[in-house]
C-alpha cells in the first residue's frame, strides 16, 4: 500500500484532509489481498461472514474462534491494510472483563490492528472504554445494530426521530476513546449531522454520502447473492452469474467426457519426459 502500514492515526489524518476512508469487509487470504492491491484502506472481518458467507439470517451465531481463523488470513493478506476485528454477539456483552478479554484474543491470536462493537448504550460505551484502557484501538457502530435483531425485529432504517439519541451516542463514544464509528442504514441528514459533530470519522453503510468513508460486505458487492439487493448497494460485479455459469461448464464437460482433456493428464508411466 502506497505510504505503507495504515494506523488509526492515518484514518484520524484523512478525516483532517478531506480524504474518503475506504472500507470494505474481507473474510479471506485472497480476497484481503487483492483489497490491500486496490488500496482499501481499512478490512472489517465482520460478524456479516455468518450471512454472506454461511447463509443464516442473523449474526447472531458468529464465533470468536471462527472470526478469529479470517481474521488470521485477512492479516496475512492485506498486512498494510488497518485489519479491524469485529466481535460477535456475547463476547463483550456480558460485563467489561468478558469484553477486554475477547478484544485481547483478537490481538493476540490474530494480530488485528483494532476491534469494532456494535452499540451506544451505557453498557457498550463502558466496554468502548474498558478495552480502549486495555491499549485496544476500537470501532464503534451505532444506527441499525444487527446484534440487537431480537429486540428491535426487523433491520430498520434509522430515523431522524433517533437524532438527538445518536448525537449523544456519538459523543459518548469518542469520550470512551473510540476511534472510527460505523454508521449503518441512518438517513442521509442524520447521519451527516453525526460526521459533522463528531471530532473521529464516521464510516457508512446505508447511510448516506456524507460520512467521511464508506463500508459494504464484499460478497453483496460482488453480487454472490443475487437475491440480496437492498436500495443502499451497489453492486460492482455479477459474480452470481460468472460462478454459476463456470460451474455449468463444468458439470457439462464431466458430463460430456471432455475435462479432464490431454492437456490436463500425467502420462509416461512415470518415465520422466
Ligand atoms: O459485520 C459487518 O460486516 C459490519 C459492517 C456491515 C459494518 O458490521
Amino acid at each position: 500500500m502506497a505510504g505503507g502500514k495504515l494506523t488509526v492515526k492515518t484514518l484520524a489524518a484523512m478525516r483532517k484532509r478531506g480524504e474518503k476512508i475506504v472500507a470494505l469487509t474481507a473474510y479471506d487470504y485472497h480476497t484481503a489481498r487483492m483489497e490491500q492491491q486496490a488500496g482499501v484502506h481499512v478490512i472489517l472481518v465482520g460478524d456479516s461472514f455468518q450471512m454472506a458467507v454461511l447463509g443464516e439470517d442473523t449474526t447472531l451465531g458468529a464465533s470468536v474462534d471462527v472470526l478469529i481463523a479470517h481474521c488470521r488470513a485477512v492479516k496475512k493478506g492485506a498486512p498494510d491494510a488497518l485489519v479491524v476485528g469485529d466481535m460477535p454477539f456475547g463476547s463483550y456483552q456480558p460485563s467489561d472483563e468478558t469484553a477486554v478479554a475477547s478484544a485481547v484474543r483478537f490481538i493476540a491470536e490474530a494480530g488485528v490492528d483494532a476491534v469494532k462493537l456494535e452499540g451506544g448504550n451505557n453498557a457498550a460505551v463502558s466496554r468502548v472504554r474498558a478495552i480502549v484502557s486495555a491499549g485496544i484501538p476500537v470501532m464503534g457502530h451505532i444506527g441499525l445494530l444487527p446484534q440487537s435483531i431480537r429486540s428491535e425485529g426487523s433491520y430498520r432504517v434509522v430515523r431522524s426521530d433517533s437524532e438527538e439519541m445518536l448525537l449523544r451516542q456519538t459523543k459518548d463514544l469518542e469520550d470512551a476513546g473510540a476511534f472510527s464509528l460505523v454508521l449503518e442504514m441512518i438517513e442521509e441528514e442524520v447521519a451527516d449531522a453525526i460526521s459533522r459533530a463528531s471530532s473521529i470519522p464516521t464510516i457508512g453503510i446505508g447511510a448516506g454520502r456524507y460520512t467521511h468513508g464508506q463500508i459494504l460486505v464484499v460478497n453483496d458487492m460482488l453480487g454472490i447473492n443475487r437475491a440480496f439487493n437492498p436500495k443502499f448497494l451497489r453492486k460492482y460485479a455479477d459474480l452470481n452469474s460468472v460462478m454459476e455459469e463456470a460451474i455449468g461448464s463444468y458439470v457439462s464437460d464431466v458430463a460430456g467426457g471432455t475435462f479432464p482433456g490431454e492437456e490436463n493428464v500425467f502420462k509416461g508411466r512415470g518415465k520422466a519426459r
